[in-house]
């Protein structure tokens, strides 16, 4: 009996990857050639850049695997680019967050913890949950089913749904690692429905929210491989498509690979992916109605607005901007947390197939942000569980800045 167990306790853990050895390296930059030097390096993706590669003054991050760090420290010498370790073994780190995600407590079935990150099904429990409780404000619909078959449901939170108030859509987690995101559309939530004088904010506006878009990485990323980005679909040598890559919109054009190992592959196919299909169909749906669209991911620190596939400027640019910068500043004021606002191409980089661009360009979503949350913990990605909290409530003051501009405009 025990050997069994022994035995199965052994499949499940040969079944994980391991990131044992594998180092981030931050680099400070100090000349341009540096960076084009870089830029081919990546070509190759033999390292796994976490920060966009740009010479703003801002380090870049990049983990490293074990087979590589040799010719990897060999160019940072040759190109005279000062590095420190940040991270000396993935692993560990990887390792200390699954202890610390066991011990936060238990949460009745249906109820939410922000001390951790929840699983995809506890989410979803959660969203029926208030479904239940609180039908006068909270509907629950499902939009579709993810490649392995989990529910993506989305709530719809109205005071009066036959007003056709403005509504803003939400969505996040449509890459797995970024855990932070889902979080922050659970709390938005968490505040919309269960905190009564919140209930305001309804009066002239509509929120709907879909707190992950691609569960099957997300529940990936929990118990398999942490640091995983795309869906889950099953190409030909390779898994996984980068859903952000793969809405139909300028598709492939610029900063997305045709590579099916790569980490931004852009897809077979513009909408292959039946979550990004499923996101398509449900802004559509409703695109009469929506008039700002929210899409969250992590880390950075930036509230980036169209176009991600040009570095021309939307003709509204001044519009986007001027939110943006309102949000920033609202946020700002909370504990001085500093984002920067601009287009996706201008301020992080170029990269067709993005959301929120499909969502501007073709639903005629006008306003339309990609919210970078802050960087937290010791990789970036997430804050560790106890500090989630430290992060979620300024973020939701911003929201309260979009819902008073769209309540408003319209
Ligand atoms: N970090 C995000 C990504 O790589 C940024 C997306 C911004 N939007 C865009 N259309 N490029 O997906
Ligand atoms: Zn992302």
């Amino acid at each position: 009996y025990l050997l069994v167990l022994v035995a199965v306790v052994a499949a499940v853990w040969a079944e994980q990857f391991s990131y044992e050895g594998y180092k981030v390296f931050r680099l400070n930059l100090s000349h341009e050639n540096q960076l084009r030097a870089l830029a081919s390096f990546n070509k190759n993706e033999i390292v796994d850049f976490w920060s966009s590669l740009r010479f703003d003054g801002n380090p870049i991050d990049v983990m490293v695997k074990p087979e590589m760090q040799h010719i990897f420290g060999w160019f940072l010498n040759v190109n005279s680019i000062k590095h420190e370790i940040l991270i000396d073994n993935v692993q560990d780190v990887v390792q200390k967050e699954r202890v610390m995600q066991q011990r936060a407590p238990r949460m009745p079935q249906g109820r939410i913890s922000f001390e951790k990150y929840n699983k995809h099904d506890e989410i979803n429990a959660y969203l029926e949950q208030l479904a239940r409780d609180h039908p006068d404000v909270a509907t629950l619909e499902n939009i579709g089913k993810s490649y392995e078959g989990r529910d993506l449901k989305i709530l719809k939170i109205s005071t009066d749904p036959s007003a056709n108030k403005p509504v803003i859509f939400v969505d996040a987690g449509i890459h797995a690692r970024e855990w932070l995101a889902p979080a922050q559309a659970t709390y938005i939530i968490n505040q919309l429905v269960e905190v009564a004088e919140n209930r305001k904010l309804l009066d002239k506006v509509d929120w709907y929210v879909l707190p992950v878009v691609n569960p099957d990485g997300y529940e990936y990323t929990h118990s398999n491989q942490r640091l995983w980005r795309k869906t889950r679909s099953v190409g030909q040598r390779c898994i996984g498509t980068d859903a952000n890559r793969n809405f139909g919109f300028h598709w492939g054009e610029i900063g997305a690979s045709t590579d099916e190992c790569s980490d931004t592959y852009m897809g077979k196919s513009a909408f292959s992916e039946v979550e990004s299909q499923a996101v398509r169909d449900c802004i559509w749906k409703y695109k009469d109605n929506i008039k700002l669209y929210l899409t969250f991911h992590s880390y950075g620190r930036y509230l980036l607005c169209p176009w991600g596939f040009t570095s021309a400027f939307p003709d509204d640019y001044d519009e986007l901007k001027a939110l943006g910068d309102n949000v920033a500043y609202t946020i700002r004021r909370v504990k001085g947390t500093i984002y920067t606002v601009g287009t996706s191409t201008n301020v992080l980089y170029a990269a067709a197939g993005g959301s929120d661009d499909w969502a501007k360009g073709v639903a005629g979503v006008q306003l339309a942000y990609t919210i970078e949350l802050p960087e937290g913990g010791s990789w970036g990605f997430d804050p560790p569980p106890h500090q989630i909290m430290d992060h979620l409530p300024e973020t939701w003051e911003g929201c309260k800045a979009y819902n008073h501009y769209i309540g408003a405009k319209f």
